[in-house]
């Protein structure tokens, strides 16, 4: 296979957007029957649009509650020059509070809150600045991981993929997503399997959009599906975003990434891990210890309002799951890459 570097990977889509003093965001809760943006003014509508899921993944969360703060700032000040910092301190928990296990929502809202205790007078400008800048650095991490992880998958052929790791999930390019786009332009890899990702169908929905409008080709598989894939020896590598890392490599993903890397270990395969460092928690010692999202029932018992499931029955929905760190072959982040990640390897990243 060709392993020449060819034009810029295609990178078409974007979930978060600034623009005249508002956020504007690509409502992924219509994709793909509808490409449809929420033009959002306060706090409360970008809390909400985290919350519901307008706006999903971990740095796009990230960077929408910067730009969130912004519009606190703005409002705060509005109403009283003097007091502002306290209004807008009474604002950030309702950001924090949207979704609990993914940390760059707490790591951006830390971002913020810094910059505002630096600024003397009118804060707008300087807290536009900050956001602005994590959502710049985000991009600019996510190729640099591209270009690293990359180099691992000479001669795969054809990657799984679980979830939304791409533009959409992130400032832009991706993080797996990332890592995946270079591949396939550097001719790598030909083709990716995406897997549906249930019950709420980043895969599907999603990830075979995104990678559609940029020509990627993209091949889908129940989650059940996956072992059965692996087995068959189509795939060489899986490659999975994260919500948050521990100290110790443990990481928390959607829904269906244990599997994925058990079924990875089991039949041989790579399990990379692909996150820039403001998703590492080192204040979180392992994975017991991060909150894992549940989230509303009738997400598995409904589709698009149609029920599914009999009338009476229960369902548990936990969104994100646990894949120890000795499952992960390598953490690429945007610092380098770890292999077989463990807590003494971390620190040495993060130092
Ligand atoms: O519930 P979601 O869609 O926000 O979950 C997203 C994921 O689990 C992604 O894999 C993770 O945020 C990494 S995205 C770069």
């Amino acid at each position: 296979m060709n392993t020449q570097q060819t034009e810029a990977p295609a990178d078409n889509v974007r979930a978060v957007q600034w623009t005249d003093g508002r956020l504007k965001i690509l409502d992924q809760r219509l994709l793909p029957a509808r490409v449809d943006y929420l033009v959002l003014s306060t706090v409360e509508e970008v809390a909400a649009a985290i919350r519901d899921m307008a706006v999903r993944g971990a740095p796009a969360i990230g960077i929408a509650a910067a730009y969130g703060a912004v519009l606190g700032a703005a409002r705060a000040w509005e109403r009283q020059p003097d007091t502002w910092r306290r209004e807008f301190q009474r604002q950030l928990p309702l950001l924090l509070a949207a979704r609990p296990t993914a940390v760059n929502l707490r790591w951006a809202l830390d971002r913020m809150q810094a910059a505002a205790e630096r600024c003397q007078a009118y804060p707008v400008d300087a807290l536009l600045r900050e956001a602005t800048a994590i959502h710049q650095e985000d991009t600019a991490a996510n190729h640099a991981m591209g270009r690293i992880g990359a180099e691992y998958l000479r001669n795969s052929r054809a990657v799984l993929t679980h979830c939304n790791t791409g533009s959409l999930a992130t400032g832009g390019f991706g993080t797996a997503l990332g890592v995946i786009r270079t591949a396939y332009s550097q001719y790598l890899i030909d083709t990716v399997y995406a897997s549906e990702t249930r019950p709420w169908l980043q895969g599907s929905r999603l990830t075979a959009w995104e990678l559609q409008q940029d020509r990627i080709p993209v091949t889908l598989v129940a989650d059940s599906a996956a072992a059965w894939l692996m087995q068959s020896g189509r795939v060489g590598w899986v490659i999975v975003g994260a919500d948050r890392i521990a100290a110790n490599g443990d990481v928390a993903n959607k829904i269906g990434t244990y599997a994925h890397a058990v079924n990875a270990r089991h039949h041989g395969l790579g399990f990379m891990v692909v996150a820039p460092v403001s998703t590492i928690d080192a204040a979180t010692a392992d994975g017991k210890a991060i909150e894992i999202e549940e989230r509303k029932s009738s997400e598995l018992l409904e589709y698009a309002g149609i029920r599914l499931a009999p009338a009476e029955a229960q369902a548990y929905n936990p969104v994100f799951d646990i894949t120890p760190g000795h499952l992960v072959t390598v953490l690429v982040t945007e610092k380098g890459a770890v292999e077989a990640p463990d807590a003494e390897k971390i620190r040495r990243l993060l130092r």
